[in-house]
């Protein structure tokens, strides 16, 4: 589809994809249109933007192969600012003098205006505070500009040349832990630049269903749909532009799902089409080649197999690979730029989209992604408007591979090993440690809760500590105590799914019940086996806060809805504990494998 405005009125020249996303989406909070394009991007395709954003990056301006930006920029007349290594590559190109600090600025810091600047007008002294992640600072000013800002240990921590509209800060605006950020990238946007509000994502949706039907023509839309926020919101785009007889959805039911999961996505869809999901009950097909798997790479690649296969087999028997029918995706803006989307979505995409028969349909320009223009935010903004529940636009994420990864299997036996600091459970859990993958024992904490003070510290010691494990659980609640259960073999069988999907359910609803889910960004609920001859199984229970799932950070709960849970868990049958997981991540990762 062709954007809605070929030039926008804010360009993002992109010198290191995480930071670029952040400053567009803040600049579209404003109300103002704004596109990340490459850093390099030739001053001449540049000419209609009413401002240019130079954004910050890992690198140093010296160092070989470093982004840059084509210098005749500056000359176009148009109101440039400068973010971090931006600030630092504007100062260079136009004459100044960059180096490296005595030592680095990370963190907060404390911004002392000290020259008048558009920029920084309108400020309140008293709020101060900047968020800096530097080594290498401005030394030299470029001729014409003058020093506006600065902080203890950054003299030039923000400069302007007012006369050209050139300005440049070492801080990130873009972060909430500059309080004032969103006020100076106002006034950047509408006093320096001029911009007017053009761009409201709900406004945008009649411009959508026009791109759709103009794009489709004639032909039919089928799509994958998966229950998440993103494909759910294109396909009901589709759904609306076109007659619903002419767009197909299929929902492969992998048989990993949650408790109510498939029937949640044919009934919401059913309620504006019916019967236009179809529902492909592909279990049994993929539980059989993981019913003896242990391994988590494995489970994944098996998983990842039958995806393609079953995804075939439909595109084959439906006659979707002929002419008249164009594949729909959920395609979202970061997902469509090169360094954008985080390192786990690019992965699991090329599994789902290595498909040769969807391969074909992308070479030969039938696929259609009406979001690809949108961050999620505004996903979730554009599937409100058009009606959809506020339970699924909240959707927390939720794996490709599903409970396969939440359900731990072990063919050994094995006790649990007392050390000084708890006991060493030997089942093992993924982590990240340094930019690998870990795979280690798990340290369990039995009586901790009673005393409830710093959990999350004393086991952020605990894994520094003791070098075998990634991981620290706490014990919440249990029919035996820790030293009477064993670790003993499970697979991924019917009944041990089907017990992880109670359990599941089940602090699902009392997490909603008491407000907590709104606190987290996931909350997995894991199956391991550990447990007595009855109750072979225990439950750990892991509440995150994250941005985007690269990190995270264990949520602290509230000690009387963690009994709650334990004791709603320990009547199930088959549950023999319930733990709370501590770690944060890294070292952990979010999920177990
Ligand atoms: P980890 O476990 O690596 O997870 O800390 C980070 C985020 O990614 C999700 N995740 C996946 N999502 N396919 C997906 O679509 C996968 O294979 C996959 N593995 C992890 C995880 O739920 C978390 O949000």
């Amino acid at each position: 589809m062709s954007a809605s405005s070929p030039i926008p009125q804010i360009a993002v020249l992109d010198a290191g994809g995480q930071y670029c996303h952040l400053i567009a989406r803040k600049v579209r909070e404003l109300g103002v249109y704004a596109e990340v394009r490459p850093s390099a991007t030739p001053a001449s395709q540049l000419a209609g933007a009413r401002g240019l954003i130079l954004s910050g990056g890992p690198a140093s301006v010296y160092a070989p192969g470093s982004p840059t930006v084509d210098p005749a920029v500056f000359g176009l007349g148009i109101p440039a600012l400068g973010i971090c290594y931006g600030h630092q590559l504007m100062a260079y190109l136009l004459g100044g003098r960059v180096e490296q600090g005595e030592r680095g600025e990370f963190g907060l810091a404390r911004l002392e205006v000290t020259a008048p600047s558009p920029l920084l007008a309108g400020l309140d002294p008293a709020r101060p505070q900047v968020w800096m992640s530097h080594r290498d600072l401005v030394a030299g000013l470029p001729l014409g500009f003058q020093a506006q800002a600065r902080t203890d240990t950054c003299p030039v921590a923000a400069m302007g040349d007012v006369a050209r509209r050139l300005y440049g800060v070492q801080f990130h605006p873009e972060v909430v832990h500059t309080l004032q950020g969103r006020e100076i990238l106002n006034n950047f946007v509408f006093s320096i630049c001029g911009c007017g509000q053009d761009w409201d994502p709900r406004q945008r949706i009649p411009g959508i269903l026009a791109d759709i039907r103009e794009v489709a023509g004639s032909r039919n839309v089928f799509f994958f749909v998966s229950g998440g926020v993103d494909s759910s919101v294109a396909y009901m785009l589709c759904l609306r532009a076109l007659r619903p007889q002419r767009v197909r959805g299929i929902y492969v039911d992998t048989g990993l799902m949650r408790e109510g999961e498939t029937e949640f996505v044919r009934d919401m869809f059913d309620a504006v089409a019916p019967g236009a999901v179809r529902v492909e009950d592909a279990a049994a097909r993929f539980l059989a080649p993981l019913a003896n798997v242990c391994d988590p790479e494995e489970k994944r690649r098996i998983i990842g197999e039958m995806f393609v296969q079953v995804q075939e087999e439909i595109l084959e028997e439906e006659h979707f690979l002929e002419g008249e029918w164009i594949l729909g995706q959920g395609t979202i803006y970061p997902d469509t730029i090169e360094s954008g989307g985080t390192a786990h979505a690019a992965l699991i995409k090329t599994h789902h989209n290595r498909v040769p028969g969807i391969q074909r349909l992308i070479e030969t320009g039938r696929v259609i992604e009406p979001l690809s223009f949108f961050y999620k935010d505004e996903v979730r903004e554009i599937g409100r408007q058009l009606g959809l529940p506020e339970e699924l636009i909240e959707r927390q994420p939720f794996p490709g591979p599903g409970l396969a990864v939440r359900c731990l299997c072990t063919d050994a036996e094995a006790a649990p090993e007392r050390l000084e600091e708890g006991w060493l459970i030997p089942l093992r859990s993924v982590g990240v440690q340094g930019d690998s993958r870990s795979y280690q024992p798990i340290l369990a904490l039995e009586g901790l809760l009673a005393s409830w003070v710093d959990l999350h510290e004393t086991a952020t010691r605990l894994i520094n500590r003791v070098r075998e494990i990634n991981r620290v659980v706490a014990l919440t609640g249990a029919h035996a105590p820790l030293e009477r259960l064993r670790v003993r073999p499970g697979s991924l069988s019917p009944d041990r799914l089907a017990r992880l999907r109670s359990a599941d359910a089940i602090v699902r609803r009392l997490s909603r019940e008491s407000g907590f889910d709104r606190l987290v960004w996931q909350f997995p609920v894991i199956l391991i086996p550990l447990g007595g001859p009855e109750r072979p199984d225990s439950i750990v229970l892991r509440p995150l806060d994250s941005v985007d799932g690269m990190t995270a950070r264990s949520v602290e709960m509230d000690p009387a809805l963690l009994r709650r849970m334990a004791a709603a868990l320990l009547e199930l049958p088959g549950l023999a504990a319930v733990f709370y997981d501590l770690s944060h991540k890294p070292p952990a990762t979010i999920e177990w494998e």
